[in-house]
Parts: structure tokens; sequence; C-alpha cells
């Protein structure tokens, strides 16, 4: 209670320090053109200028959303090198959706903000929330889920953890970001309905449920005008129909024009090269404003977001949380969300977990099980402090008395990497022209016929170590050349020949467990039926390798789920059978609200796994469904949904308990669910929980383009209690008599 009291106390104490919004205003009022224009672009590549003379700091931003981002030279694009950047890298924002755990979503968003606030950042450049709209897409691992209900749901907790540290959030990239093939201009044309059903509500939870105090503007376009200075994205929705007060900022050189950025709501402009008194945002807006094209009262408000920013994290006034970096208690906090990221796909004969005897000899097989992942990926890279490859783990686990045997069974160089690179190559600039894939190529790689001499040796020797081993374990799947920013795949198909290598070594092995790694959906279907064991796991962070062994031998059971469909085969995917992916300088997103499991649904195609799966080691059983209409209460809950849900296998574990609504008889297309509800719950042998959903009447209710608001229809709606979308286990329905409007940014 005494702890309470102070930290009730601290907080009050830190407010009333805080300036009131007059204060600002004088602020502002002693500003000079020149100041305020420092203030607004980049004077250097992650921070704006100070005013020291007032007191007002430099605002400093870094990526990312795996973990703050190593320190670079002010003016280049290329690391520092020094060993104080070290930092904790937390599995990508797949991995937490896969986990459908809210409290831990808030735990992983105040490990980020304690770390980028103890190493001095005021604006960390995360959560990415862009829809999977294509499982091709590079930079999906950064992003959540396919689906804007998960999203939500797990972006409101982080940002407001990451909030708790006086660090901002900056969630990105605003909007339509859903492909890396000429990320720097496509134009993309998305229809009413999927705007605000599928492509608007994370941002909207974001800004209006977590209290985002920055967003990024997208470097694409929409409707033929940059999305970092989008009249109908930034100024009419965020900022007059969300109200926005908070930053925001471009994309690192995603600015094009002088008086759209002033125009049309953008506060801050950041790019990827050191002219900063060139940036459309500095001096030839300083020229547009005596030129009089520009109000001056337009850079008022841009200064005034960013100095509001800095006042609500206590940047002003010096009291400010300090923060912590490489705390040992950050790491169990990002450990407790990889040991729930794993999901188990396949679990045919209890085939996992593994159970060796003392002596036995475990085989495994596969370049990622001897790879780390932090250090690639784009601008989500991290340099970490440690990262437990998967062989490690399973080392550490199982200790001296076992014999762990590896055979990489195929050859990689993996030059997607930061650590593989050229030192001068400057990556985040040659990025922005397509050309990372160039630099790969360029890349000094070992010709077509020695690697394949290598990788029949090494097939080779993988298949005749299958023959006195008594376990083998094939961890294999992406990296991060290919789940890459500035990049998009062409297939879902594994790389480096592995479905070949896995065949045969099924041949051999009919036993073989499969553990995939990636950042996106892969195409199994060629071997899957054959596998009795499968795990996925996106990239998950420092104890990657740990939380693996802890599923494989069972001293974790596994408790993830997918967040995005893995389809049979990229034919099957909906931006693929409507077009258009990746398009060409325009894209028009013609599958409209049918996208990842509302695409499945609805055309009877049948994934190769459903949104939602995951398996456990013990088993749950549903019962007890009842409804209760709640209308007649005449406020915002329409029903509750009771169920209990009972541990019936022997061992602890966890399920998210997932409910999905759909409308029977509709005048308009539906889905045929949507995810409106889940629970991630902990259940020991023999315990029974009873859980309660209360739906509101946003979750029945679809975007109307007439009346440009959300309609309830009255109708029949099927409620849908399942372990994943396609494994419901109770129904009901819930006749609802009346019909209702909800004005699209009230809810
Ligand atoms: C990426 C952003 C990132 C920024 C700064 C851009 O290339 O698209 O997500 O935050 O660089 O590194």
């Amino acid at each position: 209670m005494n702890l309470l009291l102070t930290l009730l106390f601290e907080s009050l104490h830190r407010k009333e320090n805080r300036m009131n919004k007059q204060q600002l205003k004088e602020l502002l009022s002693q500003l000079t053109l020149d100041e305020k224009i420092g203030m607004i672009h980049g004077c250097t590549l992650f921070k704006s200028k100070a005013v020291t003379r007032l007191g007002i700091p430099s605002l400093v931003t870094s990526d990312g959303p795996m973990g703050v981002r190593n320190e670079f030279q002010e003016h280049a694009w290329f690391p520092l090198g020094n060993t104080d950047d070290f930092t904790l890298y937390l599995p990508c924002n797949s991995a937490l959706a896969a986990t459908f755990n809210k409290e831990l979503a808030y735990e992983a968003g105040t490990v980020l903000g304690d770390e980028a606030r103890g190493r001095g950042k005021d604006m960390i450049l995360a959560p990415g929330i862009n829809i999977h709209r294509d499982p091709r897409c590079g930079r999906n691992f950064e992003y959540m889920s396919e689906d804007p209900y998960l999203i939500s749901e797990i972006c409101v907790p982080f940002i407001k953890g990451i909030q708790t540290n006086d660090v901002s959030a900056c969630v990105k990239h605003f909007a339509f970001n859903n492909q890396e093939t000429r990320r720097m201009d496509v134009d993309t044309y998305v229809d009413e309905r999927a705007i605000w059903e599928i492509y608007f509500p994370g941002f909207y939870a974001a800004i209006k449920k977590a209290g985002c105090k920055s967003i990024m503007g997208a470097y694409n376009q929409f409707r033929g005008q940059y999305c970092c200075h989008n009249e109908y994205l930034i100024q009419e929705v965020l900022r007059n129909e969300w109200g926005f007060d908070g930053v925001v900022v471009s994309d690192w050189g995603g600015v094009h024009d002088t008086l759209e950025a002033a125009k049309n709501g953008l506060d801050l402009e950041m790019s990827v090269t050191d002219d900063y008194d060139d940036y459309y945002m500095a001096n030839p807006l300083k020229k547009a404003i005596e030129d009089h094209l520009v109000d001056a009262s337009l850079i008022d408000e841009k200064v005034l977001h960013i100095l509001n920013v800095m006042n609500e994290l206590n940047m002003l006034d010096g009291d400010r949380k300090s923060g912590t970096f490489n705390s040992i208690s950050n790491m169990q906090k990002i450990q407790s969300v990889s040991d729930e990221s794993i999901i188990l796909l396949k679990n045919d004969n209890g085939a996992l977990p593994l159970n060796p005897k003392k002596g036995e000899k475990i085989l495994v097989i596969g370049d990622n099980a001897n790879r780390v992942h932090a250090n690639g990926g784009g601008s989500g890279e991290i340099k970490a402090l440690y990262e437990i490859s998967p062989l490690l783990g399973i080392k550490m686990l199982l200790g001296g008395n076992y014999e762990v045997a590896y055979e990489p069974g195929y050859y990689t160089r993996v030059v997607g990497n930061v650590w593989g690179r050229e030192v001068s190559e400057n990556w985040q600039a040659t990025s922005l022209d397509q050309s990372l894939d160039l630099a790969i190529k360029q890349n000094k790689v070992l010709p077509d016929d020695v690697i394949d001499h290598l990788n029949k040796e090494y097939l080779e020797r993988a298949l005749s170590a299958c023959d006195d081993a008594d376990h083998v374990i094939y961890i294999g799947g992406l990296n991060h050349d290919y789940d890459v920013e500035a990049q998009d795949k062409d297939s879902l198909k594994l790389p480096y020949g592995q479905d070949r290598i896995i065949e045969k070594l099924l041949e051999k092995r009919r036993d073989m467990i499969i553990v995939m790694i990636g950042g996106s959906p892969i195409d199994m279907s060629s071997w899957e039926p054959s596998v009795n064991g499968i795990l996925f796991h996106y990239y998950n962070g420092l104890l990657s390798g740990t939380s693996l062994a802890n599923v494989l031998f069972g001293k974790v059971n596994p408790s993830g789920k997918l967040p995005t469909t893995f389809p049979r085969s990229l034919d099957d995917v909906p931006s693929k059978i409507y077009g258009e992916y990746p398009g060409d300088d325009s894209v028009t997103y013609h599958e409209g609200i049918l996208v990842g499991y509302r695409h499945y649904d609805y055309n009877n195609i049948q994934p190769l796994y459903p949104f939602g799966h995951g398996l456990s080691y013990t088993e749950f059983d549903y019962s007890n469904l009842k409804i209760v209409d709640n209308t007649f209460a005449n406020n915002d809950i329409l029903c509750s949904v009771h169920l209990d849900v009972t541990n019936i296998g022997a061992s602890f574990g966890k399920e998210v308990v997932q409910l999905y609504v759909g409308a029977k008889d509709s005048t308009v297309l539906r889905p045929r669910q949507e995810l409106k509800g889940f629970e991630k719950i902990a259940l020991t042998p023999g315990e029974k929980q009873s859980i309660t959903f209360e739906l509101n009447k946003m979750d029945f209710s679809y975007y109307d383009t007439e009346t440009k608001s959300y309609q309830v229809d009255a109708c029949t709606y099927q409620i849908l209690i399942g372990s994943s979308s396609r494994s419901i286990h109770l129904e009901a329905t819930f006749d609802n008599t009346k019909s209702y409007t909800i004005e699209r940014s009230s809810y």
C-alpha cells in the first residue's frame, strides 16, 4: 500500500511540474522562425534541433520494434561501433501477436520503453502494425497480423507499456504500407469498406485507445498523394476526425513536397541524408513562408505538437524517468513472450515433447539451428547483447548427459544481416531504391557449382548422421535475406532447396521433428503430410533458442497461435487471386475486406494452418455456452457470452479461447466470421475456468459506405467459440432486434 501511495504521489507531483497549455503557448511565442524550423526537421539522422536558450532539448528518435537499435554516426549511416549500445532483442511484432496475450504485450512494451529511455531516446519508432495483406511482404515480421482486432488488442497495451517510461511510441506506417516492392512510390487504392474495417482500426486503436503520442507516415502514396503529407489521411482522418494532437513524423525520406508537408499536418521531417538545410521542411519551407505561400501559423501548430509531446514526456521540466537497459528483469519478461509465442502446428501420435533418455544422441540439422537473427531485417535490426540460438538453447537445456550433434544440412551465406555487410555500405540509403536485392547479388557469394557441391556434401553428411541418432530435429525456414525491409519474397517456398532436403531426410527418418523459423507463412505442402511434429516460431528475441528448447523438451507447454493464416500455396492468397501484388506503379486492393482468414473462409479454401491455430501438449474441453441478451439495458454492450474451459489433459497449459462473430442473412457482404474476443487462460490438469466476453455494438458492425458510419443490422448473429478460427467447439446464436449506427470515430 505504501508503495502504491508513493507511486501515486510521484505521478501527481510529476504532472504538477508539467507546463499547462498557456505556458506552452508562451514558450512557443518566444521562438524565432529559424528555431521553429529547426525543431521540425532532422538535424542529424535521428534527431531534431534543440533550442538550448529556452531549455528545449532535441527530440531523439530510434528504431525500432524489436529493441533499441545500435548507435549510428550522427551524419552518416554507419554504426559507431562502440561497445555501449548492445541491447535487449525483443521478439518481433508477429511473435508478440502470436502470444495472443494482452498482459504480455503490455510487459513487452514496458521493456522496450525502459530500454529506449535507458539509452536516452525520446521516441521509439514502434510498433509496426500494417496489415499482413500478402505473405510475400518482406516486412511482415515487423507487423502483427492479418486481423485488425488482434492488432488492436495487442498494440494498445504494447504502446501503453512503452509510454509508461516517459518515451513516446511511434506507431507505423500510416497507411497501406503493405508491400516493399516500389515502397517509395507505389500508389495504393483501397475501397472504403476495407479502409475502415481492415486497414484503419489498428491505427485508430493506437491513437484513440492507447494514446500513442506519435505516428509515422508511410513511404507509399494513397490515391495519388504521398502518405507523409496526404491530406485525407493526416488532415481529414487523423487530425480532424481522430483529434490527434501528437507528432506526425515522416518515414525517413518519405517527404516529397514542401507545401503539402506544410499544409497537410506533418510535424517532423526525417530523412537518410545529411543535407538537412535542404529538407523540404527546412530552407524551402522558410522560403515558402517568406513568399507567403505558407501561413506561419501552420509552423506554430507543428511546433506546438512537438512541445506538447515533450511536455507529456517530462522533457521540459527535467523530472523524468531515466530507464535502464539490459536488466535481468527485462530479460525475464522477454522470455515470457518468447515462451508463449511458439506455435505447435502439428503433433500427431504425441510426437512432441521429446523425452530423451540419458546418453541418447540428439541430431540437430539445419542452418537456423545455428544462426542468430537479431542483426538483420533492415531498420528492425538489433545489436543484441546476446541471442541464444536453437542449438545453444538445446545444449544448455540438456546439459552433459546427452550427445547433441549438429549438421547444417544445406549451405547458406546470409548477407542481409548487418554484420555480414561491407562497412562502407549505406544500407538505409540504398534500400530506398530497392537495391538491397542488388547488394545481395553483388556480394561475393560462392559460385553456383561450388554451392551445389557443398549442398550435396552437407546433405550426405546429415543423412548418414541420422543412422545412429535417437532423435532428429530439423531447424530451418527463412532468415533476414528473405524477411527484410525494402524487398518482398517472390514465393512462399523454402529457400536453399530445403523442401527436397526435408523430403530426403524424411525418407530415412519419418520421426524427424521439424521446426520452421521465419517472419511469414511458409508453403510446407510438399512434406507436411509426412511429418508428425511441427513447430513454427517468428524471430523470437534474445532467448529464442532457450524458449524453443523449453518447448521441444516439454519444459514449457506451447501456447502460441497463428496471427496470420498459413495458406497451402501462394495460389490461394487473396491478393494473388484477385491481383494485384506487388502490382505496378499503382496497386488496387481488389480483394477489399476479404483479407486473410476472411477470404479463406468466404471462399471455402482450406488453408494449411488456419488463423488462430496452435496446439498444446494438454487438452481443453469447452462447455456451457450461454448468451445473455443485454439489449434491454440500452448501453453499448449488446450481449455477454459465458462459457467454461477445463484442462482435461495431464499437464499444465495455457489456452487462447477465441470468440468469432458471424452475421447470418446479411444484406451486405460479410465475412463468415470475425475475431471479436480472445482470452488467454492458464489451467492445471482438471482445473476449470469460467470466461465471460462482453460484446459491444462495434463487434457486430460493418462499415456502411453510404452513411459513412458503422452499422449494426437487426439480424441473427452466430457466436462461435474455438481454439482456432477453424476449430470451433461451441456455437450459439444471438438475435439482435434493433439496428444501430455508430459514428465512425466515436467508438
Ligand atoms: C523505415 C522505418 C524506420 C526508418 C528509420 C525507414 O526506412 O521504413 O520503419 O523507422 O527507416 O530507420
